[in-house]
């Protein structure tokens, strides 16, 4: 028994192996008024600098052994970043007038990091992708008025294809009837794009949601069963002649 059990555990481990192909990207990218530089593993940000509040984040949870970028990370960083903005002043002046390329996000998804417990607190994510150039903006709202607490986005994530991945989030807590919306802003889009997500409708367990169903369907079998019943005593008489 324990032995079978070890068994699917290693053939599991080694099926995983075999197509386990990560992947490891360190990202520079810059505009004249953007910047990011991070490193990331299997699509998930480990490291990136916070050009604004001049230091380098570790995003993960804790629990994550961590991987350390060493002290002058930040400085490298700010380093890579000016270099990249010289490339960008050079292809500038060497390719004149290079037309832009503009796509709009193809697609963006409104949904919670955990499952729903009213006053529980939770993140909203707004996941942006398909778009390039980067950076998209995105705001958020809470039952129509512009909420920016608690709120933050990562670094343009680059797709197979040559467009981005951007993932915003929203910490909250769930309460009835509460409306958010993420608005999404880019360069290819003529108005922004808006989702919107409902804490009463989308937020309730299935099991809390009035349900008349099951109900509905206990009566009509209790009234057919009645009518059934009613029916063949009312031949059984009539066949015996008592009535
Ligand atoms: C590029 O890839 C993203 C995500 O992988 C996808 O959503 C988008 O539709 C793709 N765009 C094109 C032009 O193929």
């Amino acid at each position: 028994m324990k032995m079978k059990e070890l068994l699917l555990f290693l053939s599991c481990v080694l099926c995983g192996s075999a197509d386990a192909l990560h992947t490891d990207i360190h990202v520079v990218g810059c505009s004249y008024i953007h910047g990011g530089v991070m490193f990331g593993l299997d699509r998930e940000e480990l490291w990136y600098a916070d050009f604004e509040k001049q230091v380098d984040v570790y995003p993960q949870p804790p629990f994550i052994q961590l991987i350390s970028f060493g002290d002058g990370a930040y400085e490298t960083a700010v380093s890579n970043l000016y270099g990249c903005r010289q490339l960008l002043q050079l292809s500038r002046t060497g390719m004149k007038d290079y037309p832009l390329q503009r796509d709009a996000p193809s697609r963006v998804m409104i949904y919670t990091r955990d499952e729903v417990e009213l006053t529980v607190k939770n993140t909203l994510i707004c996941h942006v992708t398909g778009f390039y150039p980067a950076p998209v903006k995105v705001s958020w709202t809470k039952n129509g008025r512009i909420t920016t607490g608690g709120s933050s986005i990562n670094n343009p994530y680059p797709n197979k294809n040559g467009t981005f991945t951007q993932i915003a989030r929203l910490k909250f807590i769930p309460q009835q009837g509460d409306v958010y919306s993420c608005t999404v802003e880019h360069l290819g889009l003529t108005k922004p794009l808006i989702k919107t997500y409902n804490v009463e409708t989308s937020g309730m367990p299935e099991t809390l949601k009035p349900s008349f169903g099951p109900a509905v369907f206990c009566g009509l079998g209790v009234i057919i069963g009645v009518l059934g019943a009613a029916g063949g005593t009312f031949f059984i008489l009539k066949a015996n002649k008592w009535i």
